[in-house]
């Protein structure tokens, strides 16, 4: 067996973990095998906050991290404890919900060896990274069940909170709803530079929402409009608590739902600072008490905890749902001398585009009339040539745009918001068009020729057609 697997046993807590997962994964695995109970207090009402409510919390999981380079990865059913010792039936990747988190440096390179133990053909995704199209889990490379395939690809790109997760035609929003889903977190030396948390200080959240059978089973039960389920869900931990030192922590958070919009502030009235986004660092840190955000779209949030007391509490919320996500708990006294860096990095900025396109969001199913065709190629894009891309819609929005194969720049958005957000500046693969919006944003191929994909990250709209196919050459 690779010594870097981790070993599928259909039980998350029990799983037998080896290779490069840290002392903090056993910790954490440790403390969510004791099936901790911890009933919640009333949490007092602060300004923006919610009434006080008793609810029941479990600890936030957290997926073991492990290196992508030698790694076998297995998609199967699984029963796993969505908190407070009640067993889900999920799909899962090498027993976990979500998915190991993938932790590797600009300049490695990934080779992961899949085994797809699900009844049905599905295929591996990698988000955000720019990989080989052959890598790059498309519909027409689906890998059918009881069978391997090797992803493997070289990792040239910024540091950025990346994600893996299925990529089958009609049925991508079953296979990640279901519960396959993953970080890949991609360090570099620029990033390292910044000293920024890490270790126990730098916590991946993965939002989503989910539905339960009258079993506690996780369901999928969509509308062709786009899935929005009940309940909110923080690194698949209902009703999730996090202890805290009274320190700065590193949220690499990430939208993992079907079609959900999350609005994020704290209840606290405190803001965050945003470092980042989905291809990496802005070039500057800036306050933001409210951040809305759409299913594919990464964040990454500073949160400063020093200076509040130990037995302080501190809700992530989402003010579109009225939710609670996770609730902040400051456990512990120490001294976190850090300077919170304003300079991040230095971006390259895209100009003078030497073409135009225009992509009309149509419906529920189309783009630009046309709804998806895997033999279809509709579009040619020069390498290394930069273009302007304009998204619109006649309706039936919010629709984040997912574009595979490069990262971009959002130059602007009129109509609807009317406002380039600031977690929208720097690098970006996924951009929320909402209803009334033209987004336009320049982009340029410059990691491989090859086909790449275009299409709406609603899972139900991509499903049902809202993806096209294009060629870079
Ligand atoms: Cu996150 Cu084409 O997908
Ligand atoms: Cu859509």
């Amino acid at each position: 067996m690779n010594s870097k697997q981790i070993d599928q046993t259909g039980n998350t807590e029990s799983a037998q973990i080896s290779g490069n997962l840290t002392r903090r994964d056993f910790l954490r695995l440790g403390l969510v095998a004791v099936g901790a109970i911890v009933v919640g207090r009333v949490a007092p009402v602060l300004a923006g906050g919610k009434p006080p409510t008793t609810t029941t919390r479990y600890p936030l999981r957290i997926p073991p991290a492990t290196s992508p380079n030698n790694f076998s990865l297995i998609a199967a059913p699984s029963s796993v404890d969505v908190g407070g010792g009640k067993y889900s039936s999920v799909l899962a990747y090498n027993g976990y919900f979500p998915g190991p988190t993938f932790r590797a440096n600009a300049g490695d390179s990934a080779s992961i060896q899949f085994t797809n133990r699900l009844s049905e053909a599905t295929t591996v995704h990698w988000h955000g990274m720019i990989v080989p199209t052959a890598a790059d889990g498309q519909p027409q490379d689906l890998v059918a069940p009881g069978v391997n395939y090797l992803y493997t690809f070289p990792i040239n790109q910024r540091a950025a909170l990346n994600w893996y997760h299925p990529h089958p035609h009609m049925a991508t929003g079953k296979h990640v709803v279901l519960g396959l889903a993953g970080a890949f977190i991609i360090n570099d030396p620029e990033e390292s530079a910044l000293g920024l948390p890490s270790g126990d200080y730098e916590v991946p959240l993965i939002v989503r929402d989910a539905n339960f059978d009258s079993a506690g089973n996780l369901i999928y039960n969509p509308t062709s409009s786009g899935y929005l389920a009940k309940n909110p869900m923080v690194n698949g931990t209902r009703d999730p608590y996090l202890d805290v030192d009274n320190a700065v922590y590193r949220f690499r958070v990430l939208n993992g739902a079907s079609a959900r919009l999350f609005k994020l502030a704290l209840n606290n009235g405190a803001s965050f600072t945003l470092i980042g986004n989905d291809g990496g660092l802005l070039e500057t840190a800036v306050q933001v008490s409210q951040i809305e955000f759409s299913p594919g779209e990464r964040l990454d949030l500073l949160v400063d905890f020093r200076g509040l007391p130990v037995g302080t509490k501190v809700m992530l919320q989402d003010l579109k749902a009225g939710w609670n996500l996770l609730e902040f708990r400051v456990t512990r006294q120490v001294t976190d001398p850090y300077t919170i860096p304003t300079a991040l990095s230095t971006i390259a900025k895209l100009s003078n585009p030497a073409n135009t396109r225009s992509f009309s969001f149509d419906g529920m199913t189309r783009i630009n009339g046309k709804e998806y065709d895997m033999n279809r190629i509709d579009f040619q894009v020069p390498f290394g040539q930069t273009e302007l891309w304009r998204f619109t819609t006649n309706g039936n929005a919010p629709h984040p745009v997912h574009i595979h194969g490069a990262s971009f720049q959002v130059q602007s958005r009129n109509g609807g918001r009317n406002t380039v957000f600031p977690w929208e500046r720097g690098w970006k693969d996924t951009v929320l068009l909402n209803d009334r919006e033209t987004v336009e944003i320049l982009i340029r191929f410059d990691g491989f020729r090859g086909r790449y994909l275009i299409h709406c990250h609603k899972l139900e709209h991509e499903d049902q057609g809202m993806m096209a196919n294009f060629e870079v050459v």
